[in-house]
């Protein structure tokens, strides 16, 4: 583990949603569409701190479940890692419930993968692997 990489927020609209961040003194990094997880992404930097925006882009979108359900607000937490595969398994090892067995390639281009909110007490984390 070496640090948190960002704080994913789910927004039905990612321009309102700045607005107050950028106030906050947050500045724009780069704005990015994965279709895979159909949603938009505003990466926002304050010094060390990096929050994504998440906007929905379909209605089967993940994002839009979770604002259906909840609202908007936190989505996850990410934490980088240093050795993914190595990581997946000793949380499993450990009875850690994880979202995906194996690492896929997130947002940034960079391998991820989603530890279960079952297991982290209604938190989704996701790993990146820096
Ligand atoms: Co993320």
């Amino acid at each position: 583990m070496t640090g948190l990489s960002h704080i994913g927020i789910a927004t039905t609209d990612i321009e309102e949603a700045a607005k107050t961040w950028l106030l906050l003194g947050f500045q724009f990094v780069h704005t990015t569409e994965v279709p895979d997880q159909k949603v938009k992404v505003a990466k926002l930097r304050y010094g060390g701190l990096i929050v994504e925006l998440l906007e929905p882009t379909s209605d089967d979108s993940p994002i839009k479940g979770f604002l259906d359900k909840k609202g908007p607000g936190i989505h996850h937490l990410a934490i980088e890692v240093d050795d993914m595969e190595h990581k997946i398994d000793e949380f499993l090892n450990s009875g850690i419930k994880m979202i995906d067995k194996k690492p896929r390639i997130g947002a940034a281009g960079k391998p991820i993968a989603f530890i279960h909110p079952s297991s982290t007490g209604g938190v989704l984390v996701e790993l990146e692997q820096d």
